[in-house]
């Protein structure tokens, strides 16, 4: 079997894609039935970049953004265009730079590659706790 084949072999069993030329690593996402329900403390350093309004921060593959004041918004960094982890917040709305999806607030779909829609958490902030959790 020749070193291509084999290769796009293996890729095809374990999920990874081709890049034009070469071979790419794939960010894919299992699907994962793990429920989102975790708080972060604001004042701790390593979430410093919510200290902003606009800022945004990625902790357990779920990206929270700061909207203003004391509201703050989260999603899942998982696109659902082709799973990669690249689920940012920019201006006002979810944008993938894998392949530019992008969706509304509310994680409705705002171009071809986000028809599929992004999941959305719920926050909630209590002092300087900030939870983040799955509506049931
Ligand atoms: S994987 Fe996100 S836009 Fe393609």
């Amino acid at each position: 079997m020749k070193r291509r084949k084999f290769i796009e072999n293996i890729c095809l069993a374990t999920g990874c894609v081709f890049a034009v030329g070469g071979l790419v690593a794939c960010e894919k996402e299992e699907v994962s039935s793990t429920k989102v329900d975790f708080s972060i403390d604001l004042n701790d350093v390593q979430y410093a970049d919510l200290q902003q309004i606009g800022g945004f921060i990625i902790h357990q593959n779920v990206v929270i953004a700061r909207l203003d004041a004391s509201q703050y918004v989260a999603a899942t960094v998982v696109c659902s265009h082709e799973g990669q982890k690249q689920i940012r917040w920019v201006g006002d709305q979810w944008v993938c730079l894998a392949h530019l999806a992008a969706f509304d607030i509310r994680g409705v779909g705002l171009n071809k590659h986000g028809a599929k829609g992004l999941t959305i958490y719920q926050t909630s902030l209590v002092g300087n706790l900030l939870r983040v959790y799955q509506s049931i």
